[in-house]
C-alpha cells in the first residue's frame, strides 16, 4: 500500500481526482478493486469509525492487504492502493491505525476551535510523518448528519485561514467545506428547486468561489471533498419500488463534481452511493425471488452493481482512469 503524496501531486497537476471509496465488507472491497484494476485507476480505500466498529480494524487492514494481491491477480501490475483512516477523531485512533499499517490517515478536528484543531493536527502529522504516512486535515464544518459524523452548525472553510493552518500543521491535504455534506439527504427540500417536469429536487450549487479563493491562497496544494455522493435517482427509485422509502434523497450533481475534479480537488469521497447501489439491488433480487435465501445470490448482483457504479465514477466523473498503469 502506498501513501497519497505522489498520487495527489500528479492528480492536481493532471486535473483529475482520486476516488476515495469507503468499505465495510468484502463485496464492497471486491467491487472497488475490480473497478480500479479494470480502469487502471489509483484508489483510496477508506475506513471510518463506523466501519471499524462494524467489521473490526484488524480484519479491514488485512482485507486491504489482500486486496493489493487480488488487484495483481486481476492483471494490474503496479496497483496504487492507499489504506486510509476516514474521519479519525483522536490522536490515539490515528496512532493505532498507523501502527497497524494504514498508509494514510485523516485527523478531523473540524469541530474543534481553530487553535485546538491546529494543535491536534500537528501532533498527528509529527507522528505520522515518522512512518511516511500522509495526513489529511479538515477546516470548515460540513452540514448534515451521518452515523458517526455529525455537525450541528455548518460553515464554509474560511480562505483567510488556510495558509496559516497548512503551514502550522504540516498536513499533506486539506478537506474543505463548500456545501457538500454526508449521507443521502444532502439538502433540505426548502434549499432546493423542484424540476417541474420530473418532480425531482435540484440542489443549490457548491460554493466554487470559496474553492477558487482557497486555490489562490494555496496554489497546487491537494484539496479534499467529503460528502460527494450524487445519490443517483435510479437507485432511490429502485429502493422505493421494492419496499423502501427514501423521500427527497438528493446528492451533488455529477457535473459539479466533474468541475471540482479538474481543480485542486484531488480526492473525492464517496460512500453513500455505494450503499444505495447495494441496497437497491438486494431489495430488487429479494422482491423478485422471495424464496431466495443464499446470500451469494443477492450479494453477488449487489457487488456487480457497485462495481459498475465505481467504474462510472472513475471514468465519467473523476477522470482517474489510466493514471496507474
Ligand atoms: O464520512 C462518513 C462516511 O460515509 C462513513 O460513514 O461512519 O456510517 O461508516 P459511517
Ligand atoms: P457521502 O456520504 O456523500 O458518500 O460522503 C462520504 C464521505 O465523505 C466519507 O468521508
Ligand atoms: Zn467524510
Amino acid at each position: 500500500m502506498v501513501n497519497t503524496r505522489e498520487m495527489f501531486a500528479k492528480a492536481v497537476k493532471g486535473g483529475y481526482a482520486i476516488p476515495a471509496f469507503n468499505f465495510n465488507n468484502m463485496e464492497q472491497l471486491q467491487a472497488i478493486i475490480q473497478a480500479s484494476a479494470e480502469t487502471r485507476s489509483p484508489v483510496i480505500l477508506q475506513v471510518s469509525k463506523g466501519a471499524r466498529n462494524y467489521a473490526n480494524q484488524t480484519l479491514l487492514r488485512y482485507m486491504a492487504e489482500g486486496a493489493v494481491q487480488y488487484a495483481k491477480e486481476l492483471g494490474w501490475k503496479r496497483p496504487q492502493i492507499v489504506l486510509h483512516l476516514d474521519h479519525g477523531d483522536t490522536f490515539e485512533t490515528c496512532q493505532s491505525c498507523i501502527r497497524m499499517g494504514f498508509s494514510s490517515v485523516m485527523i478531523d478536528g473540524s469541530a474543534l476551535p481553530y487553535e485546538e484543531n491546529i494543535a491536534l493536527t500537528r501532533k498527528v502529522v509529527r507522528y505520522a510523518h515518522r512512518y511516511d504516512v500522509t495526513v489529511e486535515a479538515e477546516l470548515g464544518v460540513l452540514a448534515g448528519v451521518e452515523d458517526e459524523v455529525s455537525a450541528e452548525e455548518s460553515h464554509y472553510t474560511r480562505p483567510e485561514e488556510v495558509i496559516d493552518f497548512v503551514k502550522r500543521t504540516g498536513c499533506d491535504s486539506l478537506a474543505i467545506s463548500i456545501g457538500t455534506s454526508h449521507g443521502a439527504y444532502k439538502f433540505r427540500p426548502e434549499q432546493c428547486k423542484r424540476d417541474p417536469k420530473t418532480g425531482l429536487l435540484v440542489p443549490p450549487p457548491l460554493a466554487f468561489d470559496v474553492l477558487k479563493a482557497i486555490e489562490k491562497k494555496l496554489p497546487g496544494f491537494p484539496i479534499v471533498l467529503h460528502g460527494s455522493s450524487s445519490v443517483p435517482q435510479e437507485y432511490v427509485k429502485m429502493i422505493d419500488t421494492y419496499g423502501g422509502k427514501m423521500p427527497d434523497a438528493v446528492g451533488i450533481p455529477e457535473e459539479q463534481l466533474r468541475k471540482a475534479a479538474k481543480s485542486a480537488v484531488c480526492k473525492i469521497n464517496i460512500d453513500s452511493d455505494s450503499r444505495l447501489a447495494m441496497t437497491a439491488t438486494i431489495r430488487k433480487v429479494l422482491a423478485e425471488k422471495p424464496g431466495e435465501f443464499d446470500p451469494r445470490k443477492y450479494l453477488g448482483p449487489a457487488r456487480d452493481e457497485m462495481k459498475k457504479l465505481y467504474a462510472w465514477k472513475i471514468v465519467h466523473v473523476l477522470g482517474s482512469n489510466g493514471k496507474a498503469r
